[in-house]
């Protein structure tokens, strides 16, 4: 049996031993693959808000706070005050892309943030240039850019990462790194046998397995160097065997894919609240008009296909038709991206739901979503930098499920169905960082208010 810290009280069977966790000393590394709109937005942000300029919103580990105890014992620290967290201050960025733009000249090509603050922010943000990419063009269809690395196999690439790494860290004075895809999505390409075994994966690697796609690579040597990696893209990258291996055995945390923002997120704010008052969907259609890289990019059928498999399997996962046959049995759920440049980073994202009630009557739902896509990401890729550093000064390694909260696929461990209820995954996170701190953990049973 395993006691809180905090409390003395016992933890339900098989909730592990708290960890100690090592503290937040010194700086943290940020090293994005890919430094577009979703990065830069992210960057310019954290700069942003260290001078006063905005507020980070949108970021649970800034503004969140976590209840403790019962009810009644006022106790609801902010999260960045509970659990030992990186500050803001102690952030460092770097990446890779295939354009040689620093991160001010991308970040005012991607037109997200108003150029009277980025005008503002242009000293921190020219010093940050964009190291040399590892880039196949069958994997990103629909650009090309100079800045990538030409010598020798992939292997050879994935060696000059894990320097760039080294580099970077010694020049930067970081104590610690962590690495995020915000590059491109990739093609659709399922695990082949080089994904299965590390043996097979690196074999690969030195024969340029044209099925190793280019964020394995960074993958790869994120692992290789113990760097947790996190997936904002929905490409296979770490999902599979070998890399998942590799990370446990040198005891990184890893999470993914694919951050969940506008049309997604809503639809796992909604569709579980169907589902908990037992109404029927009979139809689901979504589409989108978006005009930045990314809508470019996604106009490709190939890299569609891999976002596509993402945003449909929601859902499926929510609704649980086998469960509930007679209320989403026959669901049709069709989800279109569609490139449209006037709209640029500012997505318009339609919704038809067609649902039913008491003795089947249909009724219907409309939403129309003018979003912000960076400005929708750029928190979540802070939230997700901080944890995984947290996870693993406290010696988490593997799949951090409880981060699932983040995307629209989550991974999950092989035969576990994925969690996508965006409030049980709040539950499960915030659940976990009671638990690193010894604290009770809160099941809302809440009877003992009412002996
Ligand atoms: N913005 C959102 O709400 C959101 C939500 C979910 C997922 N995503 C995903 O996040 C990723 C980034 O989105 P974005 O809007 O910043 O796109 P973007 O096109 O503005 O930026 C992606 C950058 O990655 C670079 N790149 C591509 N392949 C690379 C490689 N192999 N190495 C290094 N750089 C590479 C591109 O040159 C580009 O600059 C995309 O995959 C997107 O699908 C975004």
């Amino acid at each position: 049996m395993f006691l809180s810290r905090s409390t003395g009280h016992p933890y339900a069977e098989g909730v592990l031993m708290t960890p100690k966790i090592a503290p937040a000393k010194g700086k943290l590394g940020i090293l994005t693959p890919g430094m577009g709109a979703v990065a830069t937005t992210f960057m310019a942000g954290v700069e942003a808000v260290k001078k006063n300029l905005g507020d980070p919103v949108g970021s649970l580990t800034q503004l969140g706070t976590i209840r403790l105890g019962k009810r009644t014992d006022n106790r609801s620290p902010k999260i960045k005050e509970f659990v030992p967290l990186a500050g803001l201050n102690q952030l460092v960025f770097g990446g890779w892309d295939i354009f040689e733009d620093t991160a001010y000249e991308a970040a005012v090509h991607a037109g997200v943030l108003k150029p009277e603050l980025l005008t503002k922010l242009k000293p921190s943000l020219q010093k940050i240039k964009p190291m040399k990419a590892v880039f196949d063009k069958n994997y990103v269809k629909r650009i090309d850019g100079p800045n990538v690395k030409t010598k020798g196999s992939l292997k050879d690439k994935a060696e000059a990462l894990i320097d760039d790494m080294q580099t970077f860290k010694k020049d930067h004075g970081c104590d610690r790194l962590v690495m995020i895809w915000c590059g491109s999505t990739e093609v659709f390409h399922r695990a082949a046998p080089v994904h299965q075994t590390l043996e097979a994966f690196e074999k690969g690697l030195a024969k340029n397995d044209p099925a190793i796609a280019p964020s394995q690579v960074y993958a790869y040597a994120a692992l290789k160097s113990g760097v947790p990696f996190a997936n904002g893209a929905p490409n296979l990258t770490h999902d599979i065997p070998a890399l998942l291996g590799l990370a446990r055995d040198h005891n990184v945390p890893v999470c993914g894919k694919d951050f969940k923002t506008g049309q997604t997120y809503m639809k796992t704010l909604l569709a579980p609240g169907l589902k908990a008052r037992m109404l029927g969907c009979s139809g689901w259609f979504s589409t989108n008009i978006l005009g930045n890289r990314d809508g470019e990019v996604l106009d490709d059928p190939g890299s569609f296909k891999t976002k596509e498999e993402t945003k449909l399997s929601v859902l499926d996962q929510i609704l649980q038709p086998g469960l509930y046959p007679e209320l989403y049995k026959d669901l049709f759920h069709s989800v279109k991206i569609n490139y449209y440049p006037p709209r640029g980073d500012e997505k318009e994202g339609w919704d038809n739901i067609d649902i039913f009630g008491w003795l089947g009557y249909p009724m219907q739902i409309k939403i129309d979503f003018l979003c912000r896509d960076s400005i929708l990401a750029a928190p979540l890729v802070l939230d997700l930098v901080l944890f995984l550093d947290l996870a693993q000064r406290s010696g988490m390694k593997g799949i951090q499920e409880w981060l699932s909260f983040y995307f629209k696929a989550p991974m999950t461990a092989p035969g576990l169905y994925p969690e996508h209820d965006v409030f049980i995954q709040l539950m499960k996170l915030k659940n976990t960082l009671r638990w690193l701190k010894g604290e009770e953990l809160i099941t809302h049973l809440g009877l003992e208010y009412y002996d």
